[in-house]
């Protein structure tokens, strides 16, 4: 087999890419490096520049390296921005997703991966959510991942590509200090930002049906995000008429507060008390996946805890912050 991850040079594509290569998969990468940089790239893994919306560019790119399986995941990932620019993301991530399929289909393509989201769930009323869980997205980032899983599977059958959309919950965490994620707007970059200021971290609402009133996410280290792509690569590779869509989180929740408190620990600020605010429109009091499905169609579970994640993310900002000084 010889992949292509599209939005490789990205955070999280270039974990992707890691872990692949590292498994010994044979990896290409198509980036447009609008957020993407070359320099996450492990050496001797070709970077091809250009966007997936380029039909005649990725038809190109498939049949110069002879791809037989895709992982799509270039897109638009900013949840606000999506609600100003819908019809943007639809563009990038629905449109860019279907001339990819369309590429691919053409070009014999026959394993198909895609990087959706927990946004598809929108604001889901139970503990643990399952794949079954009804698909209610409530943001146009939302809908056009699920949109995306939809296209993909339809696309997988009437094509003969096998297939599995993997719905990530909230990621953090780098393998590497080069690979850390440069201006995100998630809770642990923000506080991060806030403990370099001096000033103290914000908690969108302490009033939610929680046990502490904050919110509860599923937080996972972006490199058990990596191992699970590495597992769902295998299944497709050994599973032709594969057809999967699979959670990928710790099954654990952990509270807005906790996630703070294991930040100011980590970065030794831990004098700061956070400052409780309004409410974020649109934000569900609890998020956290039941992962029995991946366990069993993969055999695949995540293996590091909060604290690892939020610690590998301080050490991938320290040289940045050293740089500055
Ligand atoms: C987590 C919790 C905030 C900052 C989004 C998308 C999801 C995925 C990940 C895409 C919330 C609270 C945050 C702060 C806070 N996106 N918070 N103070 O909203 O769960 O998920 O990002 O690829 O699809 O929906 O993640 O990290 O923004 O927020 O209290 O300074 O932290 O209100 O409860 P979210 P997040």
């Amino acid at each position: 087999m010889t992949w292509l991850v599209t939005g490789g040079a990205g955070y999280i594509g270039a974990h992707v890419v890691k872990a692949m290569t590292d498994a010994g998969e044979r990896v290409v990468v198509l980036d447009d490096l609008s957020t993407g940089r070359a320099e996450r790239l492990p050496a001797g893994v070709p970077l091809e520049t250009g966007t997936v919306l380029d039909h005649p560019r990725v038809a190109e790119v498939l049949r110069a390296h002879a791809v037989t399986g895709v992982v799509h995941i270039a897109g638009k990932k900013q949840v606000a921005e999506s609600i100003e620019k819908p019809l943007h993301y639809y563009r990038e991530n629905v449109e860019g997703l279907r001339v990819l399929l369309d590429a691919a289909a053409g070009t014999g393509v026959s394993r198909f991966l895609f990087s959706s989201s927990a946004a598809v769930y929108g604001m889901p009323d139970v503990p643990l959510v399952t794949e079954r869980t009804p698909c209610l997205p409530i943001s146009p980032y939302g809908e056009t991942k699920l949109a995306g899983e939809w296209l993909v599977t339809a696309a997988g059958a009437a094509h003969g590509m096998a297939t599995a959309s993997l719905r990530y919950f909230n990621v953090a965490g780098a393998a590497t200090p080069e690979l850390g994620d440069d201006g995100a707007t998630n809770l642990v970059p923000m506080v991060f930002d806030r403990v370099e200021a001096g000033t103290p971290p914000l908690v969108f609402g302490a009033d939610y049906p929680t046990p502490d009133g904050t919110c509860v996410r599923d937080y996972i280290h972006v490199e058990d995000i990596a191992s699970a792509h590495v597992a769902a690569a295998r299944r497709l590779t050994a599973d032709r008429t594969a057809s999967l869509v699979l959670n990928i989180g710790r099954g654990e929740g952990v509270s807005v507060a906790e996630m703070i408190g294991i930040v100011q620990r980590v970065t030794g600020d831990a004098d700061l008390r956070p400052r409780v605010v309004a409410r974020r429109p649109g934000d569900p009091a609890r998020v956290v996946a039941s992962v029995d499905r991946i366990r069993t169609e993969l055999g695949w579970e995540a293996r590091h805890d909060v604290r690892a994640m939020v610690a590998s993310a301080w050490a991938a900002r320290r040289p940045r912050q050293r740089s500055r000084a």
